[in-house]
C-alpha cells in the first residue's frame, strides 16, 4: 500500500468532531514497514493528538526508531504542514533528509525534508554540559 492511501485510509478513522478537520499520516521506517495515525480529539480541547503523533506512537510500539517518509493528508486547498509539536517530535526519530509531504484528497502538494520543516531544532548536541541529578 502506498503511503497515500495508508494516509487517506487512516484519515477516515480521524475522530475530529470538535474541529471537523479529519487529517490522516502514514510513514515508512528505514527498514521499510508503514505506520499510520489519525487526529483524535478531546472535548478538553488541549488533549487532542495530531495525526502524525499517532502514526509515531504506533511505529515506537512496534519497536521501530527512524522515519524515512511521512505524508500527511488533509481535505485543504493549502498543503496541510504539521504543527510546531509534531515538528519537533517527527524530529525526534528523523534525519534532516526525512521525507515530509503534504497531500489533499488528491495527491501530493507539496513536499520537504526535515532540515527543511525545523531547522535549528534543539537535540542532545545542545545538552553536552546537562548534569543528571543537578537542578534540584
Ligand atoms: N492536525 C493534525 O492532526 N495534524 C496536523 O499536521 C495539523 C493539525 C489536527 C489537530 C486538530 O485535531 C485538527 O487538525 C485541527 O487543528
Amino acid at each position: 500500500m502506498s503511503l497515500f492511501d495508508a494516509a487517506a485510509a487512516a484519515r477516515r478513522n480521524a475522530y475530529a468532531p470538535y474541529s471537523g478537520f479529519q487529517v490522516g499520516a502514514a510513514l515508512r521506517t528505514g527498514s521499510g514497514r508503514v505506520f499510520s495515525g489519525c487526529n483524535v480529539e478531546n472535548v478538553a480541547y488541549p488533549e487532542g493528538t495530531c495525526a502524525e503523533a499517532g502514526a509515531i506512537a504506533a511505529m515506537a510500539l512496534a519497536g521501530e526508531r527512524e522515519i524515512a517518509e511521512i505524508w500527511v493528508i488533509a481535505d485543504s486547498d493549502l498543503p496541510v504542514s504539521p504543527c510546531g509539536g509534531c515538528r519537533q517530535k517527527l524530529a525526534e526519530f528523523s534525519s534532516p533528509g526525512t521525507i515530509i509531504v503534504m497531500a489533499g484528497l488528491e495527491g501530493e502538494k507539496a513536499r520537504t525534508t526535515m532540515a527543511e520543516l525545523l531547522p535549528g531544532s534543539f537535540s542532545t548536541d545542545h545538552m553536552t554540559r546537562a548534569t543528571p541529578g543537578g537542578g534540584v
